[in-house]
């Protein structure tokens, strides 16, 4: 495997293949190795396997894989992605929603190397869905996404597995950490709205622009690819009607809590509407979710409505979603 980005995501899952190793090979007979990881500055190769455990000291003392003695300044993820024997490329670059890059060209590459592709990136998913879909078809690689929505819950993956004999009607969904801590710290506790955001920040699960949480925007590219990838439906982010919570007022908040409301930034995605803004949502609704949890509602023809909720955000819960994808790929190649 090659991890392409080694900010908080890349490190996290480089832990969990630490911890694991052990148990992936008991369980699925998976031996994962890593020999290349890249980040901004450079890029440390071992067609070996890199030792995991000195990587991630090396990048924690010295702020880049570059300094390891495997390492190498100025080496781009493009020589990386096309010149490794990785079988597999973890694209965990940050997100770009104009232009996708670099993450969209990092994708491209990789599936024309005929590497399968796992990535958590929104930015390639909501410029260009369907143009690595059919991309990763025509290269015959597999293309795996789960951890771009919901963090470490499974939407994407329950979707595709036991619910692929529902028609998906409508879904709706608190996928975003960021402003669903928000909400629920001004509405417990009356907290001011620019406090709460630095909270959120400092718990580390806003995007680096935060704007992107606050404005919607981070909703609306999950919105985005849900409805993409299973509402079989052509969307850009520009197709989505989106608010965000910069308006909601605490005396709303009150207000609806005194009616028995949550006020929630709740995405909807159906065929013919894609939205996302404040909603009232009944006090005890399993989508009335507190502090950074998500949930997400299918309206299923057959299932009628399931909802699964949990953490959306961090580097841990991203992971499971991200080894997840491993291991399917590992299955679906007959591993
Ligand atoms: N900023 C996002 C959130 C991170 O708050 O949910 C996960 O996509």
């Amino acid at each position: 495997m090659a991890i392409v980005g080694f900010g908080n995501l890349g490190r996290g899952l480089a832990r969990v293949l630490i911890e694991k190793s052990e148990f992936l090979r008991r369980t699925q007979g998976l031996i994962p190795r890593v020999v290349a990881v890249v980040d901004e500055h450079g890029a440390a190769v071992d067609e070996d396997g890199l030792d995991l455990r000195r990587l991630l000291r090396v990048a924690e003392r010295k702020g880049t894989v570059a300094a390891h003695p495997k390492g190498k300044r100025g080496k781009s993820a493009l020589e990386i992605i096309e010149g490794t024997e990785a079988d597999v490329v973890f694209e965990l670059t940050p997100t770009n929603i104009k232009t996708g890059e670099p993450g969209l060209t990092h994708i491209k590459k990789a599936m024309q190397a005929e590497k399968h592709v796992i990535t958590s990136n929104k930015g390639p998913l909501v410029v260009a869905f369907k143009e690595l879909d059919s991309l990763a078809r025509r290269c015959g690689v597999e293309f795996r996404y789960s951890a771009s929505v919901g963090g470490g819950v499974p939407v994407i993956g329950l979707a595709k597995g036991l619910l692929a004999g529902n028609e998906i009607r409508a879904i709706r969904g608190v996928l975003n950490g960021t402003t669903n801590y928000i909400l629920t710290r001004m509405s417990k506790e009356n907290a001011p709205f620019d406090v709460v955001l630095h909270e959120a920040q400092e718990l580390g699960i806003a995007e680096k622009d935060p704007t992107l949480d606050i404005e919607g925007i981070d909703t609306a590219c999950k919105i985005t690819i849900l409805a993409n990838s299973l509402l079989g439906v052509n969307a850009r982010l520009r197709d989505v009607r989106v608010a965000g919570i910069r308006n909601v007022r605490p005396e709303a908040i009150r207000l609806a809590r005194e009616a028995g409301y949550v006020i929630k930034l709740v995405g909807v995605a159906k065929r013919d509407l894609l939205e996302v803004g404040p909603k009232l949502v009944p006090l005890g609704h399993p989508l009335a979710v507190g502090g950074t949890l998500n949930a997400v509602t299918f309206e299923l023809d057959l299932a009628r409505e399931i909802t699964i909720t949990g953490f959306g955000a961090g580097p841990q819960e991203t992971s499971s979603s991200l080894l997840g994808d491993l291991i399917d790929i590992h299955r679906v190649l007959g591993g």
